[in-house]
């Protein structure tokens, strides 16, 4: 029986592991967001759909498992995917996986990468409840044919409609040497053809989550490459975007030179969009987390970062927090030397050339215009992850807005021009150096 588990500003695993955002979607008067699980250990396995609601982007209510493995095709996991509204009803569209042998010391694992991944799709009629046994239907059998794709790294379905059509893109690999994305097309949302697809190395060698949306003239490709950084300086796969062209007749894709990282503290990963309610373009993505947290008898790793509202401005991507969650901090507090690290707070601060600002033992200073971050002191024991920080780029004003909770602080830099995500352990609750103002969350 799962009990009623709610949080605040940041979905956490309710227990045990969560990675990416699932189905992110608007339905029914009620944000739904579902999330990679694996419900018995704080670490990743056989994956399940974990879900939650949220009337306003900033409470939610935890409502347990809703997709889980049922079928031959999906036995060993219900990985990444999205969601569609149609008639009424929540279509849910994933990548199924079946191991071809299973590492007989966890099963929750293949062995030597070997399974396959096919997409399915599960049609909710309420959102609420979900019929693993019936209301499954493989869309897309397993891709042999190496031209197209591959049978084992194609995934993470991300489907919207445009105009009558709806639009399926994958994430793929070209002999893992390449990162490609699949464009598939369909009249129903329930039969799908293939349409066309885009290669490049630029792409990493495995493009993981792709995402590509319409925004006022552009359109902007999000995606989730594996190995586009060397290991040593902690992951090896970053969350990118860019600008784009696609043309819906053909799905003919074509990118803009160059990429931004979606986030410069390099700890974000597999972000998702969707339109909200007031239909901006909103984006929630996985903070990696090396280590578990344990708290009041739980156990814990994984959490989703604020919600971000997507803009482009002079060809410039930007992500600026959700105007719901400035909402909530709204008491100020006047005792600016102490951080309530029980409470979720908000710091606002200009730095200058030379200024620093240190949140709880994360230091933020501004050198040669470039903002920079170091969280050796709240990130300790953690070898192998980048522990320092950087804008790409040096910048004429540091005007920072930062949303800091126990563990995780994020940094809005020029509103939203880019930002600096990190996970954090053990802040303390000194605040040194000049600051604006503090709000404290509410409601
Ligand atoms: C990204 C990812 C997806 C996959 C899922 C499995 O983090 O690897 O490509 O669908 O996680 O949990």
């Amino acid at each position: 029986m799962v009990h009623k588990m709610k949080d605040i500003l940041h979905l956490k695993a309710p227990g045990n592991w969560m990675n990416d955002p699932n189905g992110f979607i608007y339905y029914e008067g009620k944000y739904h967001l579902f999330y990679q699980y694996f419900p018995y250990a704080p670490e990743w396995g056989t994956m399940h759909w974990g879900h939650a609601v949220s009337e306003d982007l900033i409470h939610w209510e935890h409502l347990g498992v809703a997709l889980f493995p049922t079928k031959r095709y999906d036995q060993n996991g219900v990985f990444s995917g999205s969601a569609l509204e149609k008639d009424g009803k929540l279509y849910l569209y994933y990548s199924a996986v079946r191991y071809l042998e299973t590492d007989p010391e966890d099963i929750h694992r293949a062995a030597r990468d070997r399974y396959e991944s096919s997409q399915a799709m599960l049609i909710s009629g309420d959102g609420m409840h979900f019929d693993n046994w019936k209301d499954k239907k493989q869309i897309l059998p397993v891709i042999r044919d190496e031209n197209v794709a591959d049978s084992v790294h194609t995934r993470d379905p991300k489907v919207w409609n445009e105009d009558g059509i709806y639009y399926m893109i994958l994430g793929s690999t070209y002999r893992e040497k390449a990162g490609r994305v699949l464009f598939y097309v369909s009249e129903d949302g329930e039969n799908w053809e293939y349409a066309a697809q885009y290669r490049h190395e630029k792409f990493g060698r495995i493009v993981e989550c792709p995402d590509l949306f319409r925004l006022k003239h552009t359109w902007v490709f999000l995606a989730s490459p594996m190995y586009v950084e060397d290991a040593g300086k902690g992951y090896e796969h970053h969350a990118v975007c860019t600008l784009a062209e696609f043309d819906g007749q053909d799905c003919q894709l074509t990118l803009r030179k160059g990429f931004q990282y979606v986030d410069y503290g390099m700890d974000l990963y597999a972000p998702q969009t969707n339109v909200d309610r007031e239909g901006r373009r909103v984006m929630v993505g996985w903070m990696r987390m090396p280590k578990a947290v344990e708290k009041e008898e739980k156990t814990w790793i994984g959490m989703m970062c604020l919600p971000r509202v997507i803009d482009v401005k002079e060809g410039h991507i930007y992500f600026r927090v959700h105007p719901e969650i400035e909402r909530y901090f709204s008491g100020e507090i006047q005792d600016r030397k102490h951080l309530c690290t029980d409470r979720p707070c908000r710091i606002k601060a200009v730095l200058e050339e030379g200024e620093c600002l240190v949140v709880g033992g994360y230091r933020i200073w501004v050198e040669q215009g470039y903002l920079k971050t170091d969280r050796s002191k709240v990130f300790q024991g953690m070898e192998g992850y980048a522990q320092t920080a950087a804008t790409p780029r040096s910048l004429d004003t540091h005007r920072l807005d930062i949303f800091v909770e126990p563990n995780l602080i994020e940094i809005f830099i020029n509103e939203g021009e880019y930002v600096i995500s990190h996970v954090v352990y053990g802040l303390d609750d000194a605040i040194e150096g000049e600051i604006e103002s503090i709000n404290i969350g509410g409601l």
